[in-house]
């Protein structure tokens, strides 16, 4: 058993992904500034669901704040770290830079400080497929070039592969990056549009569909991106040494995606059956009259496609929660929480 420190621990991935670890036994150590982003009251249900725990430790903290981390690393001495704070969002970081720059840059790079000065076996970090940008080529690899984001939160998150990078070579930092496609379920996030829509349709609101539809996204169930990063987390690459006998940076990045882009329009229409078989929406809700189609907005992509092949070849493991069978489970959610 180890002890493990999840940051964003009071966040959608992080939540799910800290209780399967105690479940298995392991010391997971939380930190979370609990920011308002969105609703604290759906984070506080998430840490809820450690109050049975023991071996779970929490600190409010901000992981901008470097005295605050390597007090926490000096005081649990983490065997492996998975870096999940950061401040997610696209259209946001149009609006509010700022918080990015603090979070996914200056947070991240006290992380890789802390794990420099006490070693870690493993350091598994947030990244995301909108490092793919206007990509043309799909499905998206990790071997194709990302050196083109569209919006301020992608250049964080290519950041982080980058810093990542240095550190595993300078310092020999086992490090992985995971690219998350649009991840979903039960207690998510309300600013995605499977939930965000939930709520306009609940309150009678038109809700917009950009690029009039012609969107396609690789929606991910909750259950399997944390399968995936726990196999991820058992894995560290290999230190090895290259010719000129100095080690070769133990780093990696995988994609974690469904690998099965859904339409916009289907998405919303599954949405809607499974809105209204779990008793959210009245049967007879007229959808047509609620929706909007409108053009694309600054930062946005067209699509994101997982190419997972080096997930499967690398951890035996490929995604695969249907995206009616997960919606269903959120729509199910959602009847729980709000009533
Ligand atoms: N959910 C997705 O579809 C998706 C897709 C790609 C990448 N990601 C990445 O995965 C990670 C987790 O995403 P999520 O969906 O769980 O988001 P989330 O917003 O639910 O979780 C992030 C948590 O981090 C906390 N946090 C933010 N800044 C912090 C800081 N400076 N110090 C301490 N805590 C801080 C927030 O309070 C939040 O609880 C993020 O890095 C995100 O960018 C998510």
């Amino acid at each position: 058993m180890k002890t493990i420190l999840v940051t964003g621990a009071a966040g959608f991935i992080g939540s799910f992904l800290s209780k399967r670890l105690l479940e298995q036994g392991h010391k997971v150590i939380g930190i979370d500034n609990i920011n308002g982003y969105y609703d604290v009251r759906i984070k506080e249900a998430r840490l809820d669901m450690f109050n049975e725990y023991d071996k779970f430790v929490f600190y409010k903290k901000n992981i901008a704040d470097k005295t605050a981390v390597n007090e926490i690393f000096e005081k649990h001495k983490p065997e492996i770290v998975v870096n999940l704070a950061a401040q997610a969002g696209v259209r946001y970081s149009i609006e509010n830079p700022d918080v990015y720059i603090e979070s996914n840059i200056i947070g991240f790079f006290n992380i890789l400080e802390a794990c420099r000065h006490n070693p870690v076996e493993h350091l598994v970090y947030a990244s995301s497929s909108s490092v793919y940008g206007a990509n043309k080529k799909v499905p998206f690899s990790t071997d194709d070039k990302v050196d083109n984001p569209v919006s301020l939160y992608a250049a964080t998150k290519k950041s982080n592969e980058l810093m990542a990078h240095c550190y595993s070579k300078l310092y020999n930092i086992p490090s992985t990056g995971l690219r998350f496609f649009t991840v979903y379920g039960p207690m998510g996030r309300p600013d995605m549009a499977y939930f965000s829509f939930t709520n306009k349709f609940i309150e009678g609101n038109t809700i917009q569909i950009f690029n009039n539809g012609n969107c396609k996204r690789d929606f991910t169930y909750i259950d399997d991106i944390v399968e995936g990063v726990i196999r991820v987390m058992n894995h560290p690459p290999k230190k090895v040494n290259g010719e000129d006998g100095l080690p070769l940076p133990p780093y990696a990045v995988y994609n974690i995606g469904n690998s099965n882009p859904e339409n916009l329009l289907d998405f919303v229409d599954i949405l809607q059956q499974e809105l209204i078989r779990a008793g959210v929406l009245p049967a007879d809700y007229n959808f047509d009259l609620y929706k909007e189609l409108v053009p694309m907005q600054p930062g946005d992509v067209i699509v994101t496609y997982a190419d997972t092949s080096a997930l499967e070849r690398d951890m035996g493991y490929k995604p695969g929660t249907s995206l009616r069978e997960g919606l269903h489970k959120f729509a199910q959610w959602y009847k729980d929480f709000y009533g």
